[in-house]
């Protein structure tokens, strides 16, 4: 797996266009309302892509960096798909003395993105949060909402193989030996 780099589909832009105009329709053409834009945007599509950053600023008279500064500037916003399934690496206090860190980078080498971006698949989305209030169970990782704890590297093959990734691998790896 790799992570989202590539621009979207003909399809997906065309969807993301719709979107983006239908939000923009709610809202005077000020610069102020530059924020709320963003949120309902990424409410409708669940991140913020560059046709929509680009359809945004258009929109408002303003450049698209500043646009894309905004975004950067803020963590609620998301630059990549959100995939099927959240991972969010607790590396609060707690967590990071239990090492936290190695953890996350269990999951960023077995998915291999980084911290914020999305497999290629659209399987996985990684993040990092603050302490989730489970630090008893650190390292602490939120799998689809719901806090693991005693994850340690050998626990994120146990998670994976739980989702078939394994398996999907496996069966990849025989179609592309054939
Ligand atoms: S620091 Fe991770 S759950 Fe509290």
């Amino acid at each position: 797996m790799s992570k989202v780099t590539s621009a979207a589909s003909e399809a997906e832009r065309n969807h993301i266009i719709k979107e983006t105009e239908a939000v923009l329709n709610r809202f005077a053409r000020k610069k102020q309302h530059l924020i709320p834009i963003l949120q309902s945007v990424q409410e409708k599509l669940g991140y913020l892509p560059r046709e929509a950053m680009m359809k945004i600023a258009d929109y408002l008279n303003i450049s698209a960096i500043d646009v894309y500064s905004v975004v950067t500037f803020y963590n609620q916003f998301r630059l990549n798909p959100p995939g099927k399934h959240s991972i969010r690496v607790c590396l609060g206090t707690a967590c990071h003395m239990k090492g936290g860190y190695i953890t996350l980078d269990a999951w960023k080498r077995r998915l291999k993105i980084d911290s914020g971006e999305t497999t290629q698949d659209r399987e996985f989305d990684l993040d990092i949060v603050a302490c989730v209030g489970c630090c008893t169970k650190a390292p602490v990782t939120v799998v689809d909402g719901k806090p693991e704890g005693q994850v340690e590297p050998t626990r994120v093959d146990g998670l994976l193989l739980g989702f078939g990734y394994e398996e999907g691998k496996k069966e990849k790896e025989k179609s592309e030996s054939k």
